[in-house]
């Protein structure tokens, strides 16, 4: 996919990734080396991304979380003894920069509009091309994974920052499956701070900010889901701050359904010093560092009381889409996965077909879809919105029909079951 409209769709099925600019714009205005070098190839040095964050006191509180995460989760990495780190999702930061120049091999994996961009900035800003890979994947989809560390050694640091959040239900589970899967294959652990982002986030803005500070961390919540099109930032992995203690058991049981364990860094004990602080006066400096004793970094790992053996030689279907337009019908039969990578696809044809005729009625066929993420769902709601008789989707099976109905803005004008 190389052109505008490519572009255009890719970004309109996935728009967050537009929380990968804004990320790398805090830790440009945390001034983390070479972030305000990418921040330039990727020409954005107008910030534009920030511009949802409402302010610059929010602005402020998110540059103080990103930059912590970013340096601690550096810091882990490099002293892991681990010498590959894949980055899922990499984002635009400058993490493969930062740990090629101390001998770490650097694997980059996220959704293709992002590597697309990101591979050609990282290779231009580089002294160690050859300890840098990226890879197009979707967490969701097994089979890109197994194809982007095909040929990698074990073990691996599997680190993932800013991403667990964004999905349902149904997507979390085959992320955690697929993680499981890529630890059994290659060995290793996953660091991540995301279970207890949400504590992060509360406990940074409550130390900075008084008696306003809830009102800044919902303009800071607005953002993020305003980016992603993700209506709840919320689900089994992640802790609920209202009720630490028993969210800790409830994902920590989540995990173990997949034979996996946790043990708990604490982010005060490894978080090097900040240059964002010298934005806050010594006495939010004081406060900021003891709240970080109370939220902490997960090192997930298989649990060696628990055999776990998944099946990785068997390959989904490919993805195929079949259509035909007769009399306003646009009729399409979808085989395989709908997910961000071949979503695009969908979109792309039925824009192409909409343009030239007047599609009346939708009509598509499920009887062989056998996964749809939310990506695949946002162009079929696309569809929904743009045809004057809707979208009836034929032979749904119960598998597919959980995944719809985990999407918060299903409408469509029929759903028919097998
Ligand atoms: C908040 S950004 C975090 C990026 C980076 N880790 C950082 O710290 O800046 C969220 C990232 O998740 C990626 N992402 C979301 N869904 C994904 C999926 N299904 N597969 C791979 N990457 C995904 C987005 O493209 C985006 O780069």
């Amino acid at each position: 996919m190389n052109t505008e409209s490519d572009y255009s769709a890719m970004a309109r099925t996935n728009p967050v990734f537009v929380t990968a600019k804004t990320a790398v714009c805090l830790m440009a205005q945390a001034e983390i080396p070479d972030a305000e070098r990418i921040v330039r190839s990727l020409k954005i040095e107008n910030k534009e991304p920030l511009q949802d964050l409402s302010g610059s006191t929010v602005i402020l509180g998110n540059a103080l979380v990103v930059e912590a995460k970013y340096r601690t989760m550096c810091s882990l990495i490099e002293n892991s003894g681990y010498r590959t780190c894949v980055d899922l999702p990499c984002g635009y930061t400058p993490k493969a920069l930062y740990l090629t120049a101390k001998g770490i091999q650097f694997i980059g994996l996220d959704l293709p509009i992002v590597v697309q961009e990101m591979e050609p900035v990282m290779h231009s800003l580089t002294a160690y091309p050859e300890r840098m890979a990226f890879h197009p994947v979707d967490a969701t989809n097994y089979d890109s994974l197994d194809a982007a560390l095909e040929k990698t050694a074990g073990p691996l640091c599997i680190t993932t920052e800013g991403m667990m959040m964004y999905f349902t239900e149904s997507e979390l589970e085959a992320v955690v499956n697929n993680v499981c899967t890529l630890l059994e294959v290659h060995g290793g652990a996953w660091f991540t701070p995301d279970p207890e982002f949400m504590i992060q986030f509360f406990l940074t803005f409550q130390s900075l900010f008084g008696e306003d500070w809830m009102k800044k961390l919902e303009a800071a919540g607005n953002a993020a889901k305003k980016q992603s099109d993700v209506a709840n930032l919320s689900n089994s992995f992640i802790i609920d701050a209202a009720d630490i203690p028993g969210s800790v058991k409830r994902t920590e049981a989540f995990l173990a359904k997949f034979g996996l364990k946790a043990e708990k860094l604490n982010l005060a004990e490894y978080m090097p010093e900040l240059s964002t602080y010298r934005f806050l006066t010594s006495e939010q400096i004081v406060q900021f560092k003891k709240a970080m004793g109370n939220c902490y970094y997960w090192v997930i790992t298989l649990d060696g009381a628990r055999k776990l053996r998944s099946d990785t030689t068997n390959k989904e279907q490919p993805f195929a889409m079949h259509y035909t337009m007769e009399n306003g019908l646009f009729r399409v039969s979808l085989c395989g996965r709908l997910d961000s990578i071949t979503a695009p696809e969908l979109l792309l044809k039925w824009e192409k077909e909409k343009t030239a005729t007047n599609i009346e009625r939708a009509i598509v066929d499920c009887e062989r879809l056998t996964y749809i993420s939310s990506a695949g769902v946002r162009v079929l709601l696309t569809m929904e919105e743009k045809t004057k008789c809707g979208v009836t989707l034929i032979h749904v099976s119960p598998l597919v029909k959980k995944f719809l109905e985990q999407n918060e803005k299903l409408s469509f004008t029929e759903i028919c079951e097998q």
